[in-house]
């Protein structure tokens, strides 16, 4: 039995949980002449055409996504694709010109100040590139910003900021100031900032693109940690396609103004669907990404008549030889949610029918040699598309 490698996104089921913000409809334009701009790119005219007619530049043209309960969605695309102007819509640093944005189905796009305050300070907080530390305050103030401007007394805050320090791991750090610290720990130092508001939908604008790989990496590997234990519910935002398909329970890909793909990763790397995508899926490791069940047969015979026998609690008891008819228990067995690349590997090693078992140890599926490496080569008609089908 191949052990579950994998603890992060891929054992949420996104498709059972509600949507915390609901984006609708929005657009958003930069210019003079908005109304002859919005007018126009409703029409479906192109970002440059509008530019030249109207001088008006089209950050965010209709764009409708969802953003479930404690999922981490990606928003994925080069720069100038209107990522972070979506993003200012969502914490409404920016007005969008058109259309709805809902927090658990309240549209908080025509509120009043006071509770767009109030929205602010509990319930979605920001985490920016630049970390946005305060230079002269120490560490643990720049935690408990929040809370001082929430008026949460001083020693209330600084016990919150004290405990989000020591589940990013800076505890010993709390009295320094930002500037004796590197750029990962001042990274985490922003986030810790932003856990202690305690607001459960964190908007993560570049949070690690201004880190070096290797701590960028350490800091993807923290957030998912994090996630694991308390789901937050977190838009982030990168042009990172590879930090997109790391973190993203789902991505959404924006190219001039306007979401032209939107689905899980899997979904995204069998069937770009553009141009613009495909040249990101590329070079994506098929064999990483993807999993026993979105290359596994429910049925547990093959079509040379060999098959799996289950006993009565639906665990395999053997394979049968389809030649003999004799039941042996060489075969190898997996997880649903065991990655390709495992699968390929314990199969190097000991050769046999593959059998996909769920964590009671009952059947699921059969893998065939040629579904395993049709899998790993991304032919598109044998994958199911999806790890949250399993
Ligand atoms: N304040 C502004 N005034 C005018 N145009 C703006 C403003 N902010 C953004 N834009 C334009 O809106 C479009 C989207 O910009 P945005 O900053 O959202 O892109 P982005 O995807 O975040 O890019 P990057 O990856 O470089 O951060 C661009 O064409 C940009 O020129
Ligand atoms: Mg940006």
């Amino acid at each position: 039995m191949i052990s579950q490698a994998k603890t992060d996104q891929t054992d949420r089921d996104i498709s059972t949980v509600t949507d915390r913000i609901e984006i609708r409809d929005v657009y958003k334009i930069f210019g003079r002449r908005k109304e002859e701009a919005l007018a126009l790119v409703r029409e479906g005219k192109g970002k440059s055409e509008i530019l030249e007619r109207t001088q008006a530049v089209v950050g965010v043209n209709n764009v409708s996504l969802s953003v479930p309960k404690g999922s981490i969605s990606v928003i994925m695309g080069l720069s100038g694709s209107g990522k972070s102007t979506l993003a200012r819509c969502v914490n409404r640093i920016l007005e969008p010109d058109a259309g709805q944005i809902l927090l658990d189905g309240e549209d908080y796009t025509k509120c009043s100040d006071a509770r767009m305050r109030e929205i602010r300070r509990r319930r979605i907080s920001m985490v920016f590139q630049n970390f946005g530390l305060l230079p002269n305050q120490t560490v643990i103030d720049n935690v408990a910003f929040g809370l001082k401007l929430r008026k949460v007394p001083l020693a209330e805050r600084h016990k919150k900021a004290g405990e989000m320090l020591e589940t990013v791991g800076l505890s010993e750090w709390a009295s320094h100031l930002p500037g004796e610290l590197s750029g990962g720990m001042r990274q985490r130092v922003g986030l810790a900032r932003a856990l202690a508001t305690e607001a459960d939908v964190l908007i993560m604008d570049e949070a690690f693109s201004a880190l070096d790989p290797l701590i960028r990496t350490e800091m993807q590997d923290e957030l998912l940690r994090l996630q694991n234990t308390l789901h937050k519910t977190v838009l982030f935002i990168t042009h990172d396609f590879q930090e997109a398909l790391r973190l993203g329970t789902k991505i959404a890909v924006m190219a001039d103004g306007a979401v032209i793909r939107d689905g899980t990763p899997q979904e995204i790397v069998i069937d770009p669907g553009h141009d613009y995508v495909a040249a990101f899926t590329r070079n994506v490791d098929r064999a990483r990404l993807f999993d026993a069940a979105s290359v596994m047969s429910e049925s547990p015979a093959d079509a040379q008549g060999g098959r799996f026998v289950l006993n009565d609690a639906g665990e395999v008891a053997g394979w049968q030889d389809p030649v003999t008819g004799a039941v042996s228990e060489g075969f190898l067995a997996v997880r649903p949610e065991t990655t390709l690349i495992e699968i390929a590997g314990a199969a190097a090693r000991r050769r046999g029918p593959i059998a996909v078992v769920d964590a009671e140890g009952k059947f699921r599926g059969r893998i065939s040699d040629e579904a395993l490496l049709a899998g790993i080569a991304g032919a598109k008609e044998t994958m199911k598309g999806s790890r949250t089908d399993a």
